[in-house]
This record gives C-alpha cells, sequence and structure tokens, in this order.
C-alpha cells in the first residue's frame, strides 16, 4: 500500500471504530488514558467538545443516526457548563466550536446556534484591555491568573469570529483579531518558536514575560503549543484575511518540522535537554498535521503542495508508530501526552489526538466539516 492508501484504510478503521465503541461510553467523556484504557469523566474539564466534535465529524462522514443522536445527547451538559458555571475558562471555545456549533452546522438546529452564541459572550468577557489578550485561567482579574494568557487561546478564537458573523456584532471579532495579533507578537518568537504561556501586568497591560506550565521550561518548546499556533493562526488568517497570520502559521509550522524527531513523531517537548524524559506526544503530530493541511489551503505564496507533504508526512509517522490496530481498541492515537511533570496521560490515549487525527484524514480526503474557519 502506498501512503495515501494507508491513510484512506485508517480512516476507513477508525470511522468503523468509533461506530463500534462510542455507544459503551454513555453520558460521560472520554479524556486520557490510564493503562491503555480511557478515562471517563463529567463535562467538567476542557476535553468534552473533542468528544463530540469526533462524534460530529464520524457522523459527518457516516451519516450513522446513531452517532448524531448520541452526540446531540450530550448537549445539555454544555448548557449547564454555563449554567453552573462549570470551569469557565479561555477553553469555552474548544468547548463551544466542537458541540454547539457542530452541532447547528450539521443539523440546522437553531438552539445549538444560541448556546454557541450565549458561550462566546461568555468567553468575549474574558478579553483584558490593557494588554489586549484573553485571559486564560481563574476568574477575570484574579490576582494570580489575571494577567497570563497562552498560546492554545489561538484555538479559541474561532468561536468569536463566528459569533460576529452570526449577529453582525463587531465586539466578538475585534477582541479575537487584537488577541491574536498580542499572540503574535508575544507568544510568538522571532524564529517561529512559541511560548507557552506569557503574562502581562494588568494594570498597565505591560508586556512582563513567559513562563511554561506544560513545556520543559520557559524558553523550551512545548510541542503541543507549537501546534495550536500553527493551527490558530491559520483559522485566524482565515477570518481576518490578514498575511501577517498567516505568516506566523507558516513560520509555526517550519520551527515544528524543523525540530521534530527523526521518526516524525515529536517529543512532548520539542527542546529536551539530553537528560530529559523524551515521551511521545502524538496529539501535537495531529494537531500539527490538521493545521497545515489548512495551510494547503489558503493562498500560501505557493507553498501549498509543501504543506500537504508535511501534513501527510507527519500522519505517515502517526500510522507507523502511534495509531492502534487492535481491534477492541476504543480509541484512535497511542502516545500522547498531557501533562507530562504532573504525569497526566504520559504516552497514552488522548481524546484531543484523537479529534484531530480523525480532523486530519477526513480534510486530507475533502470529506471533514470546517468547526473553525468561516
Ligand atoms: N490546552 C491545554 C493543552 O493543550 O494541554
Amino acid at each position: 500500500m502506498n501512503s495515501r492508501e494507508r491513510l484512506v484504510a485508517a480512516l476507513d478503521a477508525s470511522l468503523e471504530r468509533i461506530s463500534q465503541y462510542h455507544r459503551t461510553f454513555g453520558a460521560r467523556f472520554p479524556t486520557m488514558g490510564k493503562m491503555g484504557l480511557y478515562q471517563l469523566a463529567p463535562n467538567d474539564n476542557w476535553l468534552a467538545g473533542f468528544w463530540t466534535g469526533l462524534l460530529w465529524l464520524a457522523y459527518g462522514a457516516t451519516e450513522d443516526e446513531d452517532l448524531c443522536a448520541h452526540a446531540r445527547e450530550l448537549l445539555p451538559s454544555f448548557q449547564e457548563r454555563l449554567d453552573y458555571r462549570i470551569h469557565i475558562t479561555h477553553d469555552l471555545g474548544f468547548l463551544f466550536s466542537l458541540s454547539a456549533r457542530a452541532q447547528w452546522q450539521c443539523t440546522a438546529d437553531d438552539p445549538a446556534r444560541v448556546l454557541a452564541l450565549r458561550a462566546a459572550e461568555e468567553l468575549v468577557q474574558r478579553f483584558r484591555d490593557p494588554g489586549c489578550y484573553i485571559q486564560a485561567w481563574g476568574e477575570i482579574a484574579d490576582p494570580e491568573e489575571g494577567g497570563r494568557t497562552i498560546i492554545d487561546a489561538m484555538m479559541n478564537l474561532s468561536l468569536l469570529f463566528w459569533a460576529s458573523r452570526e449577529t453582525g456584532d463587531p465586539r466578538y471579532q475585534q477582541s479575537a483579531q487584537q488577541h491574536a495579533e498580542t499572540s503574535r507578537r508575544w507568544l510568538l518568537r522571532p524564529d517561529g518558536a512559541s511560548y507557552h504561556t506569557y503574562f502581562f501586568d494588568q494594570e498597565s497591560g505591560k508586556p512582563l514575560g513567559p513562563r511554561t506550565h506544560q513545556g520543559y521550561a520557559d524558553d523550551s518548546l512545548w510541542a503541543r503549543g507549537q501546534a495550536w499556533a500553527v493551527h490558530g493562526f491559520a483559522v485566524a488568517a482565515e477570518w481576518c484575511q490578514e498575511q501577517r497570520f498567516l505568516d506566523a502559521s507558516q513560520l509555526a509550522a517550519e520551527r515544528f518540522m524543523a525540530e521534530l524527531p527523526a521518526d516524525g513523531v515529536p517529543t512532548w517537548d520539542l527542546r529536551l535537554p539530553s537528560n530529559a524524559p523524551r515521551y511521545r506526544d502524538s496529539s501535537a503530530a495531529a494537531i500539527a498535521a490538521a493545521g497545515m493541511l489548512r495551510l494547503a489551503q489558503l493562498d500560501a505564496g505557493g507553498r501549498e503542495a509543501e504543506y500537504l507533504g508535511w501534513a501527510q508526512g507527519l500522519l505517515d509517522s502517526l500510522l507507523s508508530h502511534c495509531f492502534e490496530t487492535y481491534p477492541g481498541a476504543q480509541y484512535l492515537l497511542r502516545n500522547a501526552t498531557v501533562h507530562a511533570h504532573k504525569g497526566w496521560g504520559v504516552e497514552e490515549p488522548f481524546i484531543c489526538g484523537d479529534y484531530f487525527f480523525l480532523e486530519a484524514l477526513l480534510m486530507l480526503q475533502g470529506r471533514a466539516p470546517d468547526f473553525w474557519g468561516p
């Protein structure tokens, strides 16, 4: 089998596997693995949307009505997230783009659209001016967390861009665009490497400097953060038609590829000293591949074929080293690392990696509904 045929076969196997196992999780959400099995949780953390997003991707490709029914059954738990303010952070974008927006997009369900707009209103409240960034964690203006934004937040902007288009209210778009510009300026280094988190003075907005959370060190290169930068800036470029964001995504993609290990599977941090553990993070490869496929569809200065080749290479490496072929498996990829310092999901399945792996495989075939872009 050539690479293309292998990727098509992996897509077919993934869709069949999801149809077989999805009901076994019931009303709970797969999060990350422990000893190769997904840990299940209620809808109370940043990962819940990846599960509904995966169901919607699979439904779009298979038209299996049971996948649609399952995803719909989970939507009330997202409403409860807002009603009871359960773990409200910048991750509202991940959560609601891949649940309420996806449901509206796949089924034209108006209450789902209204719920996604409600989440966007909550998210825009986290925009901090001066400083012009979306606060990542904690209560707004929290003394410890109020000054912090993170590269991951680039992925949450699409909910805001979308909300402006839906409502005609420019506030969401303006905040998202300003946040993207702040991130481009301060969270992306001149060589295209991202910082994971960055602090601003809450009173003056003055940039204070980087501090990592999940990376090896403040000035190292956390692999999943770099993948968020590739994907997030590409989406921002699409919504804003801004060359600067396209350039940022391209630069981040080049840096990601330049620092990959020889087998093409990222380590959890791409700048590890020789005495650090070299855990793999398959999710970073999956996210970066989906981001590069997006770049390949934009007017990327004649480099579209290169991005397509990079994405295909990353997916090939995932197939060779991380794709699970055991027929009874309830996940797609092994070898993600969620949080190396805390020992969470180290070299384990991870629902976020599964989501982007499926998104990328479907994009390659031109079959992915787009829950991020315009
Ligand atoms: N957004 C959190 C993470 O990527 O681990």
